[in-house]
């Protein structure tokens, strides 16, 4: 049942539903002497903020994070890291037909055959808010990374048929979607109005390059760093499918056309090209690291849907209430928080992998 915690050597335990009094985050594993304040955090958690735009509900989250632990005179001191965000804007009364029926497309049927019971205020732990505690971890571990050099640039890559062709960094933060393609941003404002005409959602593909990343993290055979990425991504809500590189076209592909070849460019080995995404043989190999996220349409819609109650008796559902017409834009830096954290764990575990470096680090001439 315990399994709300991430990583193995930075471990990240995320807690809160909801609509309880407030949800959060420990990290424990952090090394002392990060630099780190409540506006590091903060930073991140804006990005996954409700009642940006039209196109994510208008729920007022203020989303204040507080520091309770383990930072000092404004830099980390290797003790436990508590988060917390207080939850403000909890109407319970938007939920109330869910206490008894099981909506289409969510966990409440799946949490009520497992516990026999569950906190149906807005879904309670399975809510889109469980992320908040996870995206206050991943900007410190973001932090710790930049310390590396290592950086992160994600964005929304499609939301339903439109796909960003173009890319500019800059638009990225420019329009609502975090598309990286002005006019693929505008389209898929127009696919939406349509969608939300119809009561109707939408869902799309975020995608996570990651660059300056040394070869060699990853643990073979079940620890892979391609196997953790996954597993770090499909943890959130609503995403369904994970690529890595190339993905799902591998299979279209030749060994001739799939295959990157390596070149030596002044005593540095770099690739060809990279159709791996970054990772080979379960470890990175040193080129940009490409993930990307599919997320489904959002759940709650208007429409009226079939399901039954609690009793088992059938039951034309309508959902009332504030949701988005599309999860995608919310969960960009969800997506970028999950992947830092799996990152700064491959990074600690790989510290003990190889005899000379631990000699180096503890050996006396
Ligand atoms: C950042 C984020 C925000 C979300 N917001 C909503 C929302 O407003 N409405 C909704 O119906 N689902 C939302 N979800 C998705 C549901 O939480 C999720 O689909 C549901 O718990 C079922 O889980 P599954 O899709 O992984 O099977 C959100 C998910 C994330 C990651």
């Amino acid at each position: 049942m315990g399994k709300s915690s991430f990583g193995n050597k930075f471990i990240v335990t995320t807690w809160g539903e909801s609509h309880g009094k407030a949800l959060g985050a420990v990290v424990d594993g952090c090394p002392a002497g990060l630099s780190l304040c409540e506006e590091d955090i903060q930073a991140f958690l804006d990005r996954r903020k409700p009642g940006q735009s039209r196109y994510t509900t208008t729920r007022k989250e203020g989303d204040l994070v507080e520091i309770l632990s383990g930072v000092f005179e404004g830099r980390t001191t290797g003790t436990p890291i508590s988060l917390m965000v207080r939850n403000t804007d909890q109407r319970s009364r938007d939920y109330g037909n869910i206490a008894y029926s099981y909506r289409p497309g969510h966990a409440d049927y799946t949490y009520d055959q497992k516990y026999g019971f569950r906190d149906y205020r807005g879904g309670g732990r399975s809510s889109g808010r469980e992320t908040t505690g996870r995206v206050a971890a991943g900007a410190i571990a973001v932090k710790l990374l930049q310390e590396l050099g290592i950086s992160f640039c994600t964005y929304t890559k499609s939301i339903g048929p439109v796909t960003a062709e173009a890319f500019s960094k800059e638009e990225i933060n420019a329009n609502a979607f975090y598309m990286p393609d002005a006019q693929a941003a505008e389209k898929a404002g127009e696919y939406l109005e349509q969608c939300m005409k119809n009561h109707d959602s939408a869902g799309g593909v975020i995608e996570c390059r990651i660059n300056n990343v040394p070869a060699g993290l990853g643990d073979p055979v079940f620890g892979k760093l391609d196997a953790v990425f996954a597993q770090a991504l499909m943890s959130i809500g609503a995403v369904k499918a994970v690529e890595i590189g190339d993905g799902f076209q591998v299979t279209s592909l030749n060994g001739s056309t799939d295959n990157d070849g390596f070149c030596n460019e002044n005593g540095v080995i770099t690739k060809t090209s990279n159709h791996a995404g970054g990772i080979l043989g379960g470890m990175s190999d040193g080129s940009e690291i490409i993930l990307r996220a599919h997320i489904k349409p959002t759940p709650s819609i208007s429409q009226v849907q079939q399901t039954v109650t609690k009793d088992g008796e059938n039951l034309s559902l309508e959902i009332h209430g504030r949701h988005d017409p599309v999860i995608v834009p919310r969960a960009v830096v969800v997506v970028e928080a999950m992947a830092a954290l799996t990152l700064t764990d491959a990074l600690f575990q790989n510290m003990s992998a190889r005899l000379d470096n631990i000699v180096k680090f503890y050996g006396r001439d």
